[in-house]
């Protein structure tokens, strides 16, 4: 039998447990995985993989050795004040996260690009109103953010013969991708994009890099999707934009406020297509392979693979 490595506790409202733990013990047998709600001894607790966990969560498990973010974005757990000092902490980088997030992105792109919204509304009129197709060539797309999903994402956006532009904070190379970096080429990037596809994290940077002066900058009637965090985005300036028209139809995944409130007026938008935050999920069989060997590295006195820089926020 394997030697003993401990326990790791679990937290998440949107996660299934019991599916995690059995994707963690078929690659850490040895392993203890309990629901933070069963923690009986809190001083055995070496591993902590939560998403969005309460207040002081971490303050209670005193012998931490890893905290492992249950997801890509680290915003949510970079901006506690709670976080025991010293304990690295990880986050997923999933091809099959990547995968799945790139099936979004292109399904919300390509709905754009065929008029999709357009014709759904024509139907509700009972209106066979014709509008010739673009070809994907005459179509162009930007992608922000480059970083594992986003890089997915405008790959396979090219691969469908978009015109794809990408834009990063640092310089990127995406065979068949035109790629931009640095503040001074965005708005440029915005300028010539039918469709702007939002995959940056949320930074101090980042936070509020859409506000109303940018979100002007896109060309009238282009299509806005944001997959990423919802604070990148002045909202109302978004839904003012959205109701006159400059910006001619969304696809949004992520809010200022989750859930979105039930009297916002983006609901109600005929040009909005709303889902709740689930673009791209953490795979547990995938994703269990990189935490397994993040355990064993820790457990060997290694350092963690996917560590986050907490003072960069991603
Ligand atoms: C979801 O938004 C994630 O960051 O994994």
């Amino acid at each position: 039998m394997a030697a003993p490595l401990g326990t790791l506790v679990f937290y998440s409202e949107f996660d299934d447990f019991d599916t995690w733990k059995h994707a963690l013990q078929a690659q850490l047998p040895a392993l203890q995985v309990v629901h933070s709600s069963a923690v009986a001894r809190p001083q055995d607790v070496h591993y902590a993989m939560a998403w969005k966990p309460p207040v002081g969560f971490f303050q209670q498990m005193p012998n931490l050795r890893l905290i492992i973010n249950l997801g890509a974005g680290v915003d949510a757990l970079v901006a506690r004040d709670d976080l025991p000092p010293g304990i690295p902490i990880t986050r997923i980088t999933d091809p099959q996260m990547a995968r799945m997030m790139a099936g979004y992105v292109l399904f919300a792109v390509l709905r754009h690009a065929r008029d999709i919204p357009y014709f759904e509304q024509a139907q509700r009129r009972g209106e066979w109103a014709y509008r010739h197709p673009r070809a994907p060539h005459e179509v162009t797309v930007a992608v922000l953010g480059l970083g594992q999903l986003g890089a997915t994402a405008a790959h396979e956006l090219q691969r469908q013969g978009f015109r794809t532009l990408g834009w990063s904070r640092s310089p990127r190379r995406i065979e068949g991708v035109e790629c931009f970096s640095g503040m001074e080429s965005l708005d440029a990037v915005l300028g010539q994009a039918d469709i702007v596809v939002l995959m940056l994290p949320l930074t101090p940077q980042t936070r509020g890099l859409f506000d109303r002066a940018r979100l002007e900058r896109l060309r009238p009637g282009a299509a806005f999707v944001n997959v990423a965090r919802g604070a990148l985005v002045d909202q109302p300036a978004l839904t003012e934009l959205l109701d006159s028209g400059h910006i001619g139809s969304a696809t949004l995944d992520v809010f200022e406020r989750e859930p979105l409130p039930a009297d916002d007026p983006l609901w109600r938008m005929p040009n909005v297509l709303i889902t709740p935050h689930l673009a791209s999920v953490a795979i547990p069989e995938s994703s269990a392979l990189q935490i397994a060997a993040n355990i064993r590295r820790v457990a060997a006195g290694l350092a963690p693979d996917n560590r986050i820089d907490a003072s960069r926020g991603y």
